[in-house]
């Protein structure tokens, strides 16, 4: 035995010796790292390391109901390793100021926080970020709101979402990347790398935390929090991929999900935390709860009480309790009962410790603490300027009559009208950190500083309510106006967390005020501002232009008239499905064909009172240009090894613009049945008007590649479909062959 171990030993060096430099000296610091986290972990008493596993919120702007307040104690005590909720320089160095001169350890604190779409320079929401389909946008948002909050003093952000949404009544579908697995992986991987940088360490980045895991988006009827039940290929083949792109791109750590997966809360899900997350992936980073979701393990009727709560969540491999106070206050006890084990709980420390190595924090507690720094960097004008044009990139235009936009010198007078016309709350949506109303430019504002326009704002009605008395105003104001620009949607708090709605169409009187204003024959520009996609069949029917401009942060106003009038050619595709009534829900792209899919005939898969096909379907999206795709080609009709796919894409319109062309591949027959189709690739390119470009896609197996009945990950012999255009109805189309080059 002792041979082998020696000759291991040997083996292990040598091999070692002949590594490359770089990653030698990746394998030393890792190994330096390691007896750093142990010399912690080595001197600590099991109050301070159960101490580690605490994650309370400050009382300062609170996300959920407070469970305490008496946290600088604790912070003393070394019972609180963690805290979120707390920023600016001068109040985190006040706590961070306890754990490093009034702790026998003097472990320093991690700050979190929900930085989701920016820290106080607030981006468009993160639907509508991802509906930009431009991955370099979306890290350089991740990375301005990371330098942001770093300079806040926060080195934690609760972010990526990266839940697949597949029901817009779901108010968190806000968050996330919207329905598609293929898309989401790469946003994921983009705002991982956007919030984490290259190196941890630096104080201009924060670690990121891919939430919420697992099937979040999955709950039963749209309803925040509730159960999710779908089989473990579909949790493995839709909901997972982000996550494990998110691993990928180094992620320093996950968050739980509220909800029960087929019957077994996330929080202690073996499968999920312990099979897949750690042993199939080999995450080494930290799990937190989702906020009290030990404790909710009682009323899920799951647990008999919180203390057999808090064994069943650590034992699946929960480390952190966000909020809970279970393992504070039962963790012992746990440990003198033998229901948990010491090498767990310093296995969780370790993990903990290694992050907070990793960040730096144990060189300089203080590092992310520099008023200076906070001062200039809050606001800096080329964070503003990223906002502006993240925004500009978000907005989907979903109908334009007559080439009614882009807006032109004609246009002298307009009527500004609707609900969100002059906010500058609304606009920052539901995840709006710290971000300042004050410092936010409406719609309104942004007309009003346009030369040579005059604005007549009325603003009609309230979002929700029945009063129609400013609709006499709105139509007058209508009559005389070259132009009605209309801003309708929802409130920021109608779409994120506990905001679920079973109607998604235009909230209180605003379509009545629509088709007021409609009467009046004044051209109707409407845009949409809203974190969902909505019902909007009629109205799509009565404006003559509409643009989807979502919740698009402090800098909206000025984005939506660069767009209006063309200062901005729109390039952005959904990345949801806009139903055409809520019956249909849940609709998406990829589902399956059925054994009777829809035609004329009676007995197959339809509505007696409806359309099967979306309002807009996901990747739909128009621009002020007009592109044509053709001849679409194969390198290959038979392949094992790669195929290379080209097509012709040309500028056909007036104007220079962006198209977001995109791939979908359909698996005729398979072992399961497989999606009608499912987006593999895409790249966003620019023609100059009159131009044309043929673009190439390189498609190995890996792209056919997903989980069968066994749960095996394949690629399946045999015929497949090739779909290229500028959305996922795209009918270009072409076929081939797949056989691997094994058999
Ligand atoms: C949300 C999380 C969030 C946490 C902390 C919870 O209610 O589900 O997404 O990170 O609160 O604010």
């Amino acid at each position: 035995m002792k041979k082998i171990s020696i000759l291991l030993i040997i083996t292990i060096g040598l091999f070692a010796c002949n590594k490359p430099e770089n990653q030698q000296k990746e394998i030393d610091a890792s190994a330096h790292l390691e007896k750093s986290v142990d010399s912690v972990l080595v001197l600590m008493t099991l109050d301070e390391k159960i101490g580690q596993l605490n994650l309370l919120t400050s009382d300062w702007d609170v996300t959920g109901p407070t469970m305490r307040s008496d946290y600088e104690d604790l912070i003393r005590n070394g019972q609180l390793g963690n805290i979120f909720n707390a920023f600016t320089v001068a109040y985190v160095r006040k706590l961070q100021k306890i754990a490093v001169e009034e702790t026998r350890l003097k472990i320093p604190i991690l700050f979190g926080y929900d930085v989701i779409h920016g820290h106080k320079t607030i981006f468009p929401i993160p639907l509508g970020e991802s509906a930009s389909w431009d991955l370099k946008a979306i890290e350089n948002a991740a990375r301005v709101s990371a330098i942001e909050a770093a300079a806040s003093g926060i080195n934690w952000t609760f972010a990526p979402m990266v839940d697949i949404a597949r029901d817009p009544r779901w108010g968190r579908i806000m968050e996330g990347a919207g329905e598609d697995t293929y898309l989401g992986s790469e946003i994921a991987k983009a705002r991982v790398k956007g919030f984490q940088g290259d190196d941890l360490s630096d104080p201009l980045t924060v670690m990121a935390c891919a939430k919420h895991f697992a099937a979040y988006g999955a709950a039963q009827a749209g309803r925040d929090y509730h159960t999710v039940d779908i089989s473990e290929i579909t949790l493995r083949n839709v909901y997972l991929p982000p996550f494990k792109a998110a691993v990928q791109a180094g992620v320093g750590s996950f968050m739980n999900s509220f909800n029960e997966l087929n019957g077994i809360p996330a929080t202690a899900n073996h499968l999920l935390l312990k099979k897949i997350l750690r042993q199939e992936w080999g995450f080494t980073g930290i799990v937190v709860t989702d906020y009290t979701s030990i404790n909710e393990m009682v009323p899920h009727g799951y647990a008999v009480d919180e203390k057999h709560a808090g064994e069943m969540a650590f034992n699946a491999g929960t480390e952190m309790d966000l909020q809970g106070s279970v393992y504070h206050t039962y963790m012992k006890v746990l440990l003198a009962e033998n229901k948990i084990n010491i090498e767990d709980i310093d296995m969780a420390v370790k993990n903990i410790l290694r992050k907070k190595f990793e960040l730096g924090l144990f060189d300089n507690p203080y590092k992310y603490l520099d008023e200076e720094r906070e001062k200039k960097l809050i606001y800096a004008p080329e964070h503003l300027e990223a906002a502006r044009d993240m925004a500009r990139k978000s907005m989907v235009l979903l109908k334009n009559e007559k080439q009614l936009l882009p807006l032109g010198e004609n246009i002298k007078k307009v009527a500004l009208i609707g609900p969100l016309a002059g906010t500058k709350k609304e606009v920052l949506g539901a995840w709006r950190a710290a971000g300042d109303d004050n410092k936010t430019t409406s719609l309104l504002e942004a007309l009003q500083q346009k030369n040579n326009i005059k604005v007549d704002y009325v603003k009609g009605c309230e979002i929700v309510g029945n009063d129609k008395s400013g609709f006499n105003n709105a139509v007058k104001a209508a009559k005389s106006a070259d132009v009605v620009i209309l801003a309708l949607g929802e409130s920021a708090d109608m779409s994120g967390e506990a905001a679920s709605r079973a109607d998604i169409s235009l909230p209180g009187v605003q379509t009545d005020l629509l088709k007021e204003i409609v009467k009046t024959g004044t051209p109707i520009v409407l845009v949409l501002m809203n974190g969902r996609p909505l019902v909007i069949t009629e109205e799509s029917e009565l404006a003559n232009a509409i643009i989807e401009a979502w919740f698009a942060g402090t800098m909206a106003g000025p984005a939506i008239v660069d767009v209006l009038w063309g200062d901005y050619t729109p390039s952005g595709k959904l990345t949801a499905t806009f139903p055409r009534s809520i019956g249909q829900i849940p609709i998406f792209y990829n589902m399956k064909n059925t054994g009777r899919p829809m035609n004329e005939g009676k007995y197959t898969s339809k509505y007696l009172d409806e359309k099967n096909e979306a309002l807009y379907p996901f990747g739909y999206g128009l621009s002020y240009t007009s592109f044509e795709y053709k001849n679409l080609q194969l390198s290959e009709s038979q392949w094992s090894d790669s195929l290379i796919v080209s097509v012709e894409l040309s500028n056909t319109g007036n104007f220079d613009g962006e198209e977001v062309v995109q791939l979908y591949l359909h698996q005729k027959v398979g072992s399961i049945t497989r999606p009608v189709r499912e987006l593999k690739a895409f790249k966003k390119i620019m023609l100059k008007k009159g131009e044309t470009q043929t673009l190439k896609f390189k498609l190995t197996a890996n792209d056919l590649m997903f989980y069968n009945a066994k749960l095996e990950y394949i690629a399946e012999d045999g015929n497949y479909e090739v779909f290229v255009g500028g959305n996922s109805m795209a009918d270009l189309k072409a076929d081939f062959i797949f056989k691997s080059a094994s058999k």
